[in-house]
């Protein structure tokens, strides 16, 4: 995933703009940064590798002149992060620039036919193609729309792409292809960007750009074309009401952690989903004759959790299946009758957007999670709902995790609800236990937080850690691994508790710590046994307990209190944060950066 800007000022310089937007769309890939302006006539480009902090203290990218911009921060997928593969891309003359996000599949075709052409490539990118493209069909006369529309109709592929021309220096050209790309609008400026918060703090007037659109941006205005078929496109700009901070830091050090403590005002957002939606989702769901959960990393174990929450709650039995396998695993049982839940919190994610068109092309019934409107995902879906936990910047998932599974807790009592399956009385005490969310997880960071940076502290230096739930805690263990791994890069194993005296015990080392997740639901008796046989091989013991657990305490050589008397399927809520903290501490304990983990970008848009 990476991430492209653009941007028309009424005066000023670009440069500056650009560069602030690019700091924001960090979250989309930081192995290289670059930008380009045009001035009388003239393209001025500036770009490297490394992050943008980086790139700039070399390069200065804020004196670019021009009051035209483009932007492009990178995560490489067609070239190694160098600075000759960084956007943007020109074309032989330096009179087209071009930034791009996504994959042109044809693009090895097209090159060799420019390279016969006699067109010079500079880069290994799939990219670079474009404005070579651009540039041979202004040869032949055409105008830069003309050449734009012709060039974007060759591509193959999913792309996301802006363009500017130093003859047509008030105008940016942008288009996608089942990629993501936005449209801001305010006094001084006309803005493009793969996503809405980053032009934000300059505007809330925004427009999504859809599949298959060509947006010729100007000085204050915009015209939208279908550029198959040149067909004018009419749509007026609405307001979003996220808040500008909502993309900063707020004074914490790191977005994780600022979005660990986010929680419990996004769930209050998240429990006030309305009704209809949840309705006509439930309505889907009850009358599915198979149920698959598609989902990949964090969003497959809000699948597994829903799982239990289905089956437990509204006797329905799902499927949970990870997108990368969907097709391989079920794709030929997938029929008319079939119903795909995907989950994604970017709506981007390739696999699971992959399972979910195989899905459709089976005549499939497709609904949707996702945090983005305006994703691909919801675009393709029949029924969606956002989970509506305002942009994550943290690559690792935090309070998107828990708004999903607070959406899907939400529905499962619905569903509960519809088929029956849940006394008067219980369904009051599991709504009222629902609204009380919030707080509960604002209690529990309050609370715990310090503790937990103890434990992280105490076992920052250990090589590995064994994980081990039962029930619907296996989603949480599961994901606390997940976190682990991705934050400090710590090979840990999850393992279901009733797994304990298989090849696991192997692993148990006196010192060395498995960590418990241990509500006390219909497994909590087992887990305890679970714990007591790993202790007797000499484990250090950290168990998340409820308040109050003296069992477990007894046992446990650290612990970390969540609440009581919290109802089964709303436990991974509370229990899966004093693990978020514990993923954190360790990262910054071991001196390593949570908000970019090595190797790692916010969502794998490509494959
Ligand atoms: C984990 C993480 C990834 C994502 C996965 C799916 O913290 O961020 O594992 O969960 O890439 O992303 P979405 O939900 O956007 O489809």
């Amino acid at each position: 995933m990476v991430g492209i800007f653009g941007c028309i000022l009424k005066e000023g310089n670009a440069a500056p703009v650009v560069h602030e937007a690019l700091k924001r769309l960090e979250y989309r890939g930081y192995d290289s940064a670059g930008e380009a302006t045009i001035h009388e006539g003239k393209l001025y480009v500036k770009k490297d590798h490394g992050k943008i902090d980086d790139v700039h203290a070399q390069h200065n990218l804020d004196d670019l002149p021009g009051r035209i911009g483009l932007g492009h921060i990178r995560w490489a997928t067609h070239g190694a992060p160098m600075q000759v593969n960084t956007h943007p891309h020109l074309d032989c003359r330096k009179e087209v620039a071009v930034v791009q996000n996504g994959i042109i599949e044809n693009y090895a075709q097209i090159k060799g036919e420019l390279e016969e052409l006699g067109h010079i490539f500079k880069s290994k990118t799939d990219t670079e193609v474009i404005p070579h493209l651009i540039e041979e069909k202004l040869q032949k006369g055409l105008s830069f729309i003309e050449a734009a529309r012709e060039t974007l109709n060759r591509l193959e592929g999913s792309f996301a792409v802006a363009i500017v021309h130093v003859n047509d220096s008030n105008k940016i050209l942008c288009a996608q292809k089942e990629n993501s790309l936005a449209i801001g609008l305010s006094e001084t400026a006309v803005y493009c960007s793969s996503d809405i918060p980053t032009f934000l703090p300059m505007t809330k007037e925004t427009v999504l750009v859809e599949n298959g659109e060509l947006v010729i941006l100007g000085d204050g205005d915009y015209e939208i074309r279908d550029f198959a078929n040149w067909n004018q496109i009419v749509r007026p700009p609405k307001l979003i009401d996220w808040i500008p901070e909502v993309a900063e830091k707020e004074g914490f050090p790191y977005f994780m952690i600022k979005e660990i403590h986010a929680q419990p005002a996004c769930l209050r957002s998240t429990i006030r989903l309305q009704e209809e939606y949840l309705d006509l989702m439930t309505a889907f769901l009850d009358r599915a004759k198979e149920l698959f959960l598609v989902a990949c990393g964090t969003s497959y174990h809000a699948c597994l959790a829903a799982s239990y929450m289905f089956s437990k709650m509204a006797f329905l039995s799902t499927h949970p299946v990870y997108a990368s396998e969907f097709i391989e695993q079920v794709g030929k049982s997938v029929n008319i009758d079939s119903t795909i839940l995907a989950l994604s919190q970017s709506g981007e994610t390739a696999d699971t957007l992959a399972a979910v068109d195989y899905a459709r092309s089976r005549a499939a019934t497709i609904l949707g999670l996702t945090n983005v409107v305006g994703s691909t995902l919801t675009r393709v879906s029949r029924v969606f709902i956002c989970q509506q936990a305002g942009p994550e910047i943290g690559v690792a998932a935090t309070k998107t995790f828990t708004a999903q599974l607070s959406v899907l807790a939400q529905i499962a009592l619905k569903l509960a609800e519809k088929r029956g399956k849940v006394s008067h009385v219980e369904m009051e005490h599991f709504k009222a236990k629902l609204r009380q969310i919030p707080n509960i997880i604002e209690k529990i960071i309050q609370t715990q937080e310090e503790k937990v940076k103890q434990i992280a502290k105490k076992y920052r230096d250990k090589p590995y850690f064994l994980f081990f739930g039962r029930g619907i805690s296996s989603a949480v263990t599961l994901e606390s691994t997940l976190k682990l791994l991705e934050t400090n890069q710590i090979p840990s194993l999850t393992y279901s508790g009733g797994e304990v005296d298989g090849d696991i015990i192997n692993l148990v080392q006196p010192g060395y710590p498995a960590i418990f997740v241990c509500p006390k639901d219909d497994t909590h008796k087992k887990i305890a046994v679970d714990i007591a046989e790993v202790k007797a091989r000499g484990a250090s013991i950290v168990a998340i307990i409820e308040e109050g657990d003296e069992q477990i305490k007894s046992l446990a050589d650290d612990y970390v209190e969540v609440m009581k008397d919290v109802p089964e399927f709303l436990s991974p809520i509370q229990c899966i944060i004093p693990l978020q903290l514990f993923a954190y501490y360790m990262a910054v304990g071991r001196g390593l950066d949570p908000d970019r983990p090595r190797h790692l970008t916010k969502a794998v848009t490509v494959k």
